[in-house]
């Protein structure tokens, strides 16, 4: 079995590049040990009714231990990169206290990458933000923005080169709105001004990062992963039409915009003057720093229609979902990027940094067979074709996940794996949805 894309695909030349990807809290475990600090994310999870089934960061998928065998699996299976993050918490347990023994982990991380000739690319910040820095306000914090620059530095000082790919920050729209507005991410606050001005302060850290980082890896590339819900509208109307505009200036705009242009979306600063963040002179030409590539990661998209009291109001939809209850619309991932490449001028080459399906099929004699995911990639890896056949420069794609791991709030209760993972034994079973990537990247024609 493999995937349905035409002998002329572009994403068969051997130049594009196919990874998986995992994040330190979803998949390491071992979160006491190695002088590592404890997070938001330990501290959310030992807070009754936060996360589903009460499930935490142990055991996850002990990667922490088992990482050579996870790095063999990948090589196996074909793929060309890993894309993994970096805890906070294991290299700055204690405000300015750097501990040799988390830097040391994500060197061997990284050398055991390159020594199986797999191509390293790391997230600087993938939610785990040190529980000190959270009991100071977290990112409503601007002095966290600092604080972020400084660990970045560290950490590429240490890593350099041998990392190809940095991103600075996963989906901050998460570690802002998610987290702050929305109250479903650590640390659980709903006020929508916190969450405003905690994205004006994640996208901050990113900024200030950069310098230091370009320092520390030249021939690094460095960029950002942004998260991207398309919203479309309900029904023709007017209304709905402007309502899905909207939530897209908001969710993704927001984001993605000041990067670019140096300015937060004008139809967000007029509608909500009084939501702005506060923004101090400067902060903008830091926000707008070079990138060399955007991160981009797709799941679904949204339907909306005009709100009573609100901007937008999501739409529950009659159509094929995946477990999460997600809706499977691949045509929404082409759309995006050919839209943000007719937006921006100097958009700049993007990596599918994540992309996948919850789809919770269990093991039954040896084998998991995840057709539903099979054919989620299958679809989705088609519509990255559909988008740079219309001119967008993707240059890579990673799939979301290695393995089964702590779905947040989910805890373990979906499965986004290509591998299985049993929490009781560790034990990894490679699905069909693994097998469908090896077969496909052993059969890349080296355009
Ligand atoms: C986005 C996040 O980056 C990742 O941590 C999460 O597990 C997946 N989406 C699936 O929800």
């Amino acid at each position: 079995m493999s995937f349905n894309l035409p002998d002329h695909s572009p994403l068969r030349r051997k130049d594009f590049l196919f990874g998986v990807a995992t994040a330190s809290f979803q998949v390491e475990g071992a979160t006491e040990e190695d002088g590592r600090g404890e997070s938001i994310w330990d501290r959310f999870c030992a807070t009754p009714g936060k996360v589903l089934n009460g499930d935490n960061g142990m055991p996850a998928c002990d990667h922490y231990h088992r990482w050579p065998a996870d790095l063999d699996l990948i090589k196996e299976l074909g793929f060309d990169a890993y894309r993994f993050s970096i805890a906070w918490p294991r290299i700055e347990p204690e405000p300015g206290v750097w501990n040799p023994a988390g830097f040391d982990f994500y060197d061997r991380l990284v050398d055991g990458m390159l020594e199986r000739g797999l191509q390293p690319y790391a997230t600087l910040y993938h939610w785990d933000l040190p529980q000190y820095l959270g009991e100071r306000g977290g990112w409503v914090n601007r002095d966290t923005a600092y604080r972020f620059a400084d660990y970045a530095d560290k950490v590429t000082e240490r890593l350099g080169d041998r990392v190809l790919g940095y991103a600075t920050l996963n989906e901050p729209w998460c570690s802002a709105f998610l987290s702050y507005r929305l109250g479903i991410h650590a640390p659980g606050l709903k006020d929508d001004r916190l969450g405003f001005q905690a994205a004006h302060h994640l996208l901050l850290g990113h900024g200030l990062a950069l310098p230091a980082m370009r320092r520390n890896a030249p021939k690094a590339q460095h960029g950002i992963v942004l998260n991207f819900t398309p919203a479309y509208p309900a029904t023709d109307s007017a209304d709905d039409r402007l309502a899905a505009d909207y939530s897209d200036e908001e969710n993704s705009h927001f984001y993605l915009q000041p990067l670019l242009t140096g300015e937060y979306p004008e139809a967000v600063r007029q509608r909500h003057p009084e939501l702005m963040p506060t923004v101090y002179p400067g902060d903008m030409d830091i926000l707008k720093r070079d990138i060399d590539f955007l991160g981009v990661n797709f799941y679904t998209r949204a339907v909306v229609k005009a709100g009573e009291g609100q901007d937008y109001e999501a739409v529950p939809q009659q159509a094929e979902e995946t477990h999460i209850g997600w809706e499977i619309y691949p045509e929404a991932l082409t759309e995006l990027i050919t839209g943000f490449k007719d937006r921006y001028a100097n958009l700049p080459p993007i990596y599918i940094t994540e992309n996948g399906a919850a789809d919770n099929t269990e093991v039954e004699q040896g084998e998991v067979n995840d057709s539903l995911r099979v054919a989620y990639y299958d679809r989705h890896l088609q519509a990255v074709q559909h988008a740079i056949e219309q001119g967008v420069d993707v240059r890579g794609y990673f799939a979301w996940s290695l393995m089964d791991n702590f779905e947040w709030a989910e805890g373990y209760s979906q499965r986004f794996g290509i591998v299985h993972v049993d929490y009781e034994t560790q034990q990894r079973t490679p699905k069909a949805s693994a097998r469908a990537f090896s077969d496909w990247l052993s059969d890349r024609s080296g355009m």
